[in-house]
């Protein structure tokens, strides 16, 4: 058995690692310390004599215990307690970090009514590894009822939340959860389903030149809208000539395509479509990447 100090408190941990035999390495045992914490690691609980610590094997103190006041990023190491035979009767692995600070979470609908995503970030990195739960429930329906949300994407701290009920009168909770070796935290945030749409930009824009100076703009719905047919979606139209101050944003409209007309021959366009929920829920989408167009000057061919 050997005792361990961490935050003052006394950990008893199972003998296993602490009474290396002769000739038998021990296993390297990790000890996880919150920085600016004080630690102190005994190497067996007896009266040892003539042991000493190494750090990344050099020596570093000819004591039984090893006392580290106000831990640093640079304790982090492998502490190692031999005896003068050189055998090693443990070895511990210290890692410094944080406790997770509660998640800051947003969550969004590109998919309405389908399926809704939440992402979050922690304000700052706990450096330890640290996982994530996330669940999701009915603002009253009891914890036990929480259903997982799945992990979405190739993203760590990003989740789907599906089956989400439509116009519902309350809201739904979503629960984030950090853990780590230090503690954990908890941020649970609520929601409308409604309010949080917000569809990915339109697809395939394209723009076709027409006498008299115009364009003929076209557009697909953001292929993450699951129904279109249903659930329609009106777009705005943005475009300037090279300089953004000359933006106009012209809609909505409720189709697909629109024309641009009273155009400048020579003038070269760029063109954006923002796309929203037809009943105004949530947000727009962000901008299309933009494309551009220039009107040729000479019109008319002989
Ligand atoms: C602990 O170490 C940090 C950084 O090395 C230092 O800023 C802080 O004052 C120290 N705290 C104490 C209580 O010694
Ligand atoms: C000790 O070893 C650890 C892990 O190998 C390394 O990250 C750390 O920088 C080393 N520290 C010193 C002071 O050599
Ligand atoms: C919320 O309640 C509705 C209606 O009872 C149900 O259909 C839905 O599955 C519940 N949602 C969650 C996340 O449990
Ligand atoms: C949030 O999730 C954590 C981890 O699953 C759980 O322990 C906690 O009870 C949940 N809190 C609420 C209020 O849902
Ligand atoms: C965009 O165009 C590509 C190629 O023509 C097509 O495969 C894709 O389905 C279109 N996207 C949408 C959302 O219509």
């Amino acid at each position: 058995m050997c005792l361990i100090y961490i935050f003052g408190a006394l950990v008893i941990t199972s003998g296993v690692f602490c009474q290396g035999t002769a000739a038998l390495q021990p296993a390297v045992r990790d000890l996880f310390v919150a920085v600016g914490s004080s630690v102190k690691i005994p190497c067996t609980d007896g009266e040892e004599k003539g042991v000493e610590w190494r750090f990344n094997s050099s020596v570093l103190v000819s004591s039984p215990v090893i006392s580290i006041q106000n831990a640093s990023l640079k304790d982090q190491g492998i502490y190692t307690c031999q005896k003068q035979t050189g055998d090693v009767v443990q070895s511990v692995s210290l890692h410094l970090g944080y406790p997770p600070s509660p998640p800051h979470v947003h969550c969004w609908s590109p998919s309405y009514p389908k399926r809704a995503i939440c992402s979050w970030t922690l304000t700052s990195d706990p450096i330890l590894p640290t996982q994530y739960i996330a669940t999701y429930r009915n603002f009253s329906d009891p914890v036990s009822s929480a259903r997982q949300c799945q992990k979405w994407g190739d993203q760590d701290r990003q989740c789907a939340l599906e089956e989400l009920e439509i116009f519902a009168r309350e809201p739904t909770l979503i629960n984030i959860t950090a853990v780590n070796a230090l503690g954990s935290a908890t941020q649970i945030q609520p929601f409308i389903f409604e309010q949080i749409v917000k569809p990915d930009p339109p697809e395939n824009v394209s723009g076709i030149i027409m006498p008299g100076r115009k364009v003929s703009v076209q557009w697909s719905p953001p292929h993450t809208w699951p129904d279109p047919v249903n659930f329609l979606l009106k777009y705005k139209v943005r475009f300037h000539w090279g300089k953004p101050e000359t933006a106009r944003t012209l809609g909505p409209y409720e189709s697909n395509k629109m024309v641009l007309s009273g155009l400048v021959a020579g003038r070269t366009y760029y063109i954006q479509i923002s796309a929203k929920d037809i009943l105004d829920d949530g947000q727009s989408s962000e901008w299309s990447a933009p494309i551009h167009i220039t009107i040729p000057t000479i019109l008319y061919l002989k």
